[in-house]
C-alpha cells in the first residue's frame, strides 16, 4: 500500500517536525512527570537521559535507517531484509493496537479539562477530589474518550493529517514557550525548592532495576520506538537528509519537553501536597491533579490553563493520529481491505479496549490483572514487556543478522556518522544484554516471584 506513490518529506526540517509530532505527546507531558515523581525524581531523570543518549540514539538511528534503506514500513521492511525476522515487525505492530485505546482515554481527560477551563470550571478543577470524582463516573469519561477517539478517527479517515501537522508545527513552538513560562512560575512558588531538588539532584539510594525499566519503557514510548513507527517515518526520508543530526534533534526536542513538564509538575507537588511519597506516587492522575492548582494561583491562570490544555490536546492528537494511521495501514495491508473499512475496524476495536480502561477506574475498579487496573495493565504490557522485547530483537537483528555496518552505510549516505563507535557498542552488546536483564527481573517482579 505504502509503496505506490511513496512520497517523501521535503528536506530535513519536514522530517524532524513530522517525527517530533509523533514523538511529542502525552508521553512527555503526562507520563514522564508522573514516572519521574514516582521513581525517585533526580535518579529517574539521570537514568532517562543516559538511556536517551545511548539506547534511544542507537535504536532510533537503526529504525530510521532500516526504513530509509528498504523504503518500506515495518513488517515488510523486516521481511525484505531477512524473512525469518518478519516476526519483529508483527510483534511491534501489536504495540500501537494496545496503546491507541488507552491513549485516547487520557486524550479524553485532556479534552474534558480543556472544556472545563473554557466553561469557567477552573477553580472546581483545582479541588482535590475533582479528578477522582470525574474518572470514577461511568458516562462522562466514556463521552470524552469517544470524542477524542472520534476526532482522531475522522482525521485519519478524511486523510487530513497534513492539515493537522501544519497547525501543530506552529503550535509546537508555542507549547515550548508556554511550558517554559509555567515551569519558571512553578519553580518560583514558595516551597518549590524542595521539589526542584528532588527532581534535579539524583539520590542514588533510590536507584533500582525498576527505575531503569520504567525509564526504558518511557524512552521507547516517548520516542515512538520499538513499534515500527520510526521505520515507517524513515521510509519517507530522503537519502540526502542527514540521519544522524535528525535523530539528535528529535531526541533533544522530545527530551526537552519532557524535562520541562517535570519542572512544571514536580515542584508543584511539593508546594500543594507536601511532596509525600503518597502524593509523588499518584501515577496517571498526577498532571490532572497538580496543574489546575498551579493555574489557580497564577494571574490569568484560567487563560493559561485553556492555552495549555489546548496545546497538549494538539500534541496528543498528532500522536494518536500517528498511532491510528499505523494500525489502519497494517490492517489494510494484511486483510487486503479498503482504508475506510480498516479504519472502522480499528475504531471498533479501540472502543472496546478503551472502555475497559475507562471503566477500570470506575465501576470495574475491583477488577485487577496482576494487581493492575486495566489502563495500567495495558500500559505495563506495551511499555514494560512488548516494547523491550521488540527493542531486544531489533538490536539482535541489527547487531548480528544484517550487521551494524549496513546501518552505518545507510547513515553515511548523508554525511559522516560521528557516533559510529557508540552505535556499534550499544546495539551489539550494551542494549541487548541490559534489556534482557531488566525484562526478566521486571516480569518476575510483576508476578511476585522475585522482589527487587
Ligand atoms: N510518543 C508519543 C507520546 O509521547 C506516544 C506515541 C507512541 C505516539 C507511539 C505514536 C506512537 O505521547
Amino acid at each position: 500500500m505504502n509503496n505506490e506513490n511513496r512520497s517523501s518529506f521535503t528536506g530535513k526540517i519536514g522530517f524532524v517536525l513530522a517525527a517530533a509530532g509523533s514523538a511529542v505527546g502525552l508521553g512527555n507531558i503526562w507520563r514522564f512527570p508522573y514516572l519521574a515523581a514516582k521513581y525517585g525524581g533526580g535518579i529517574f531523570l539521570l537514568v532517562y537521559i543516559v538511556l536517551a543518549i545511548t539506547f534511544g540514539f542507537a535504536l532510533m538511528t537503526a529504525e530510521i535507517a532500516i526504513g530509509r534503506k528498504t523504503g518500506l514500513s515495518s513488517i515488510e521492511a523486516f521481511k525484505k531484509l531477512d524473512k525469518r525476522f518478519s516476526f519483529i515487525g508483527y510483534l511491534g505492530a501489536i504495540v500501537p493496537v494496545i496503546i491507541l485505546p488507552y491513549y485516547s482515554v487520557i486524550g479524553g481527560w485532556v479534552t474534558k479539562y480543556l472544556v472545563a477551563f473554557v466553561s469557567g470550571g477552573a477553580s472546581a478543577a483545582a479541588q482535590d477530589a475533582y479528578f477522582g470524582n470525574f474518572i470514577s463516573q461511568t458516562g462522562e469519561p466514556i463521552l470524552w474518550f469517544s470524542i477524542f477517539l472520534g476526532i482522531t478517527a475522522i482525521i485519519v479517515l478524511c486523510g487530513v493529517e497534513k492539515g493537522i501537522e501544519k497547525v501543530s508545527k506552529f503550535m509546537m513552538p508555542v507549547l515550548i514557550a508556554l511550558s517554559i513560562v509555567i515551569a519558571v512560575y512553578s519553580v518560583c512558588l514558595p516551597g518549590a525548592m524542595e521539589g526542584v531538588k528532588y527532581y534535579l539532584m539524583p539520590d542514588f539510594s533510590k536507584f533500582s532495576v525498576t527505575t531503569v525499566l520504567a525509564a526504558m519503557g518511557q524512552l521507547f514510548y516517548s520516542m515512538s520506538l520499538a513499534m515500527g513507527i520510526m521505520i515507517t517515518y524513515g521510509s519517507y526520508m530522503k537519502k540526502d537528509v542527514s540521519l544522524e543530526s535528525s535523530v539528535t534533534q528529535i531526541e533533544i526536542f522530545d527530551t526537552g519537553i519532557a524535562f520541562l513538564a517535570g519542572l512544571m509538575i514536580i515542584p508543584a507537588v511539593f508546594v500543594f501536597s507536601g511532596g509525600t511519597p503518597e502524593a509523588l506516587g499518584k501515577g496517571p492522575s498526577l498532571m490532572f491533579v497538580t496543574l489546575p492548582k498551579v493555574f489557580e494561583t497564577m494571574a490569568g491562570g484560567t487563560y493559561i490553563g485553556i492555552a495549555f490544555f489546548l496545546l497538549v490536546l494538539f500534541a496528543a492528537l498528532t500522536s494518536s493520529i500517528s498511532l491510528m494511521e499505523t494500525v489502519v495501514s497494517i490492517v489494510c495491508d494484511k486483510l487486503q481491505i479498503k482504508r475506510t473499512l480498516s479504519c472502522l475496524i480499528v475504531l471498533a476495536l479501540s472502543v472496546v479496549l478503551g472502555l475497559l480502561s475507562t471503566l477500570g477506574y470506575g465501576i470495574w475498579a475491583e477488577v485487577k490483572i496482576i494487581g493492575l487496573q486495566f489502563l495500567d495493565f495495558f500500559d505495563f504490557i506495551s511499555n514494560s514487556v512488548l516494547m523491550p522485547i521488540v527493542a531486544f530483537f531489533t538490536c539482535v537483528f541489527v547487531g548480528y543478522v544484517i550487521k551494524p555496518q549496513s546501518i552505518i552505510e545507510e547513515v553515511e549516505l548523508s554525511g559522516k556518522f560521528k557516533r559510529k563507535a557508540l552505535f556499534n557498542v550499544v546495539i551489539k552488546y550494551l542494549a541487548p544484554v541490559c534489556i534482557i536483564l531488566i525484562l526478566v527481573s521486571s516480569v518476575l517482579d510483576a508476578f511476585g516471584i522475585f522482589k527487587i
